[in-house]
């Protein structure tokens, strides 16, 4: 069964009420998402396995931990998932990148997809798919099914703002997925957008529409 983080601190809290106000534009909103997607790195890399290796400091041998086992990959979902690739690369700078290409169709709100590319070894990583919001859930539970169909079995997904529904679509079709999100927002209007929510993070994050 997957388990639901909603990642409670107070400069996450802090920095996405920034990102919430109608006023912030889109050098301000994509500093603060950076920023955000760092700080949550420290907790989604929480649970990594460590091993003890043999080094030497200038001033005497001793035991120490590193990372071990499988490498990770960052697999943001375009656009807006672009939003939260570099704040994760500058805690994990080694991770390789892939992306997915979905959006929703405006009538419908179902997720469409338009690319994919991943790196050779994508079945062998911790994979951590991100998107700034996660509405109905489609679009992050295709994503996963894309990475599942690619052979991937270590999956994990960041968000910054859900709602309840989305999340429970999300760990119903993928219970082996864990969720890491810095808010659960009330709920969706007829549009499908989260209310309060933050609006459109693709177009606020790039300044389009
Ligand atoms: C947004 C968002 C998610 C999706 C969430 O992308 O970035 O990918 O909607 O909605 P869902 O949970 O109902 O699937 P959008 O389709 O607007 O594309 P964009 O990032 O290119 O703007
Ligand atoms: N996609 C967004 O960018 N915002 C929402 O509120 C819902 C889907």
């Amino acid at each position: 069964m997957s388990t639901l983080h909603v990642i409670d601190h107070p400069m996450i809290a802090h920095k996405l009420t920034l990102m919430r106000e109608v006023g912030t534009g889109a050098k301000d909103f994509r500093q603060l998402l950076n920023e955000i997607s760092m700080l949550m790195g420290y907790e989604i890399t929480r649970d990594l396995p460590t091993e003890e290796v043999e080094i030497e400091t200038p001033v005497a041998k001793m035991t120490a931990k590193k990372v071990s086992g499988k490498k990770l990959a960052i697999v943001p979902i375009l656009r807006a998932g672009l939003g939260m690739v570099d704040g994760l690369l500058s805690f994990v700078p080694v991770a390789k990148v892939g992306h997915i290409g979905l959006y929703r169709d405006p009538e419908t709100h179902m997720p469409v997809e338009y690319y994919c590319k991943m790196p050779p070894d994508i079945s062998e990583r911790i994979v951590i798919v991100v998107d700034p919001m996660l509405a109905t859930g489609g679009s992050a539970s295709d994503a996963i099914s894309m990475l599942k169909k690619r052979g991937c079995t270590n999956i994990k997904l960041m968000c910054l703002v859900g709602v309840p529904e989305g999340a429970e679509k999300v760990m119903a079709d993928h219970p082996d997925v864990d969720i890491y999100i810095a808010a659960m927002d009330e709920k969706l209007n007829e549009h499908k957008y989260i209310v309060p929510g933050l609006g459109d993070a693709g177009d606020r994050l790039f300044g389009t529409k």
